[in-house]
């Protein structure tokens, strides 16, 4: 799987040219994308590359990497966005935030002129929330009063704790991660939509109709999907 996961992330570089602000990406695929984006860098293969973070994770790696580092109010536009997923069904849609950054990561995602997703073949699904919950980040006070509407989805949402802390996650944002499990998304697009209405939340895990181009790692190579 590690290695499926340096595929990718080695195939990604070429979409990477001088002068490019680059969305980076969290969670272990873009890890490598940001470790081999950073040694261009660093060896003067590319020129005037700028890393616009998604969350504390891809900061801190970038910077340990050589990319030089700017915030998303300092650049005019983002020219491309490289980020793993934790689903992809075959319309390119997503759910991302196991790694509870889906709210940096939407937002600079769908500013990205260019959104490349970074998968290997298991995170590739029929239809979404097939293996994995949507992660809802949500303002702590209101965690509760969320979860129980959203029973009315007929679905049922945990609060994500934490594993080397006591209590719940709390994401880069300072609020709680509720997973929500769904007994059958029909239409993705909506949903998003929907569960963004709720008040207290603040960005869900469904990404729809973002992503342009997705990098899949295959035992036989890494393949191509586009919208
Ligand atoms: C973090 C994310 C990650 O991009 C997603 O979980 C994929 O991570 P990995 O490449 O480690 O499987 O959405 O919030």
């Amino acid at each position: 799987m590690e290695e499926l996961k340096k595929a990718v992330a080695k195939k990604a570089l070429e979409f990477i040219e001088d002068d490019m602000v680059v969305g980076l990406g969290t969670g272990s695929t873009t890890a490598y994308f940001i470790e081999y984006l950073g040694k261009l860098i660093m060896e003067e293969e590319l020129e005037d590359v700028y890393g616009v973070p998604t969350s504390y994770q891809a900061r801190l790696l970038a910077l340990e990497n050589g990319i030089p580092v700017v915030g998303l109010d300092e650049v005019d536009a983002i020219d491309i966005a490289v980020d793993g997923a934790d689903e992809v069904d075959p319309h390119l849609n997503l759910i991302k935030g196991r790694g509870a950054a889906l709210t940096m990561e939407k937002i600079i995602e769908y500013r990205a002129g260019t959104f490349l997703v970074l998968v290997d073949e298991s995170k590739l699904v029929e239809r979404l929330g097939q293996k994995m919950p949507v992660p809802i980040e949500v303002i702590p006070a209101a965690w509760r009063a969320i979860a129980e509407e959203i029973e009315v989805f007929n679905a049922t949402a945990e609060l994500r704790m934490a594993e080397k802390k006591d209590g719940p996650v709390v994401t880069d944002n300072g609020n709680f991660i509720l997973d929500a499990r769904f007994h059958h998304i029909e239409d993705p697009l909506d949903l998003e939509i929907e569960l963004n209405n709720i008040p207290g939340v603040v960005e869900n895990g469904i990404f729809a109709d973002i992503a342009d181009i997705v990098l899949v790692g295959t035992k036989d190579g890494v393949k191509r999907m586009e919208r």
